[in-house]
């Protein structure tokens, strides 16, 4: 289940407008999904699909990975990453951009382990089947390696923490875009451009 927690007072002015897109979106699954990219370590772009988890009311935007893939090697040596997110029902564009931490079972083992236990067993095996990006030996449907019962030492939580959020909503004429930015001293500004 996704979750959203937002308690604080001072929360950061583009939270209300996400919680807006993921309230009106709620009953489509596919709204739950972004692209992520990151920067390896030639220079050249990276970018993937992934599930929102979570919003943390620290302004973190949750995923979950596996330690054995390409961003977890990038985002060791190059933190910073941008989420493009388009929720086509409501026609509004979201680019964060995130600087990311890798959490895994040594880590926090409650998190971890509470993340783990939410997975399907479809959910699950994807993380038991063997490495991502290895060579397939053969076509024969994939097993899982390791019982699901004990979080492998490969699963991981991610953390993006947005300093800076590009907003456009194509609904309305004209359009709106709003540049979130988050100072120095933590608080944000917010700026309305031409789309
Ligand atoms: C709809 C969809 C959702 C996905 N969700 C995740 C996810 O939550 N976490 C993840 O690590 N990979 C997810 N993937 C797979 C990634 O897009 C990517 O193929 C994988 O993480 C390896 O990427 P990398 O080698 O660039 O790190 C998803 C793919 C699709 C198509």
């Amino acid at each position: 289940m996704d979750s959203i927690t937002d308690q604080a007072p001072d929360i950061a002015p583009w939270r209300p407008y996400l919680l807006a897109s993921l309230q009106g979106t709620k009953d489509i699954p596919e709204s739950r999904y972004f692209q992520l990219a990151s920067v390896d370590i030639t220079g050249a772009p990276q970018c993937r699909t992934l599930v929102f988890r979570e919003l943390h009311q620290d302004n973190e935007i949750i995923v979950i990975s596996d330690t054995r893939t390409e961003k977890f090697t990038e985002f060791a040596s190059n933190p910073r990453g941008q989420i493009c997110w388009y929720f086509a029902h409501t026609r509004e564009q979201y680019r964060f951009d995130v600087t990311a931490q890798v959490t895994t079972f040594v880590d926090n083992e409650l998190w971890l382990t509470e993340h783990w236990s939410r997975l399907s067993d479809a959910g699950k095996k994807q993380f038991l089947w063997g490495s991502p990006g290895t060579k397939r030996h053969d076509l024969n449907p994939l097993e899982s390696l390791e019982p699901d019962n004990v979080v492998p030492s490969h699963f991981c939580v991610i953390s993006l923490s947005v300093s800076k959020v590009d907003y456009l909503n194509l609904r309305g004429n004209p359009q709106n875009r709003i540049v979130f930015e988050k100072q120095s001293d933590g608080s944000w500004c917010s700026l309305e451009i031409i789309p």
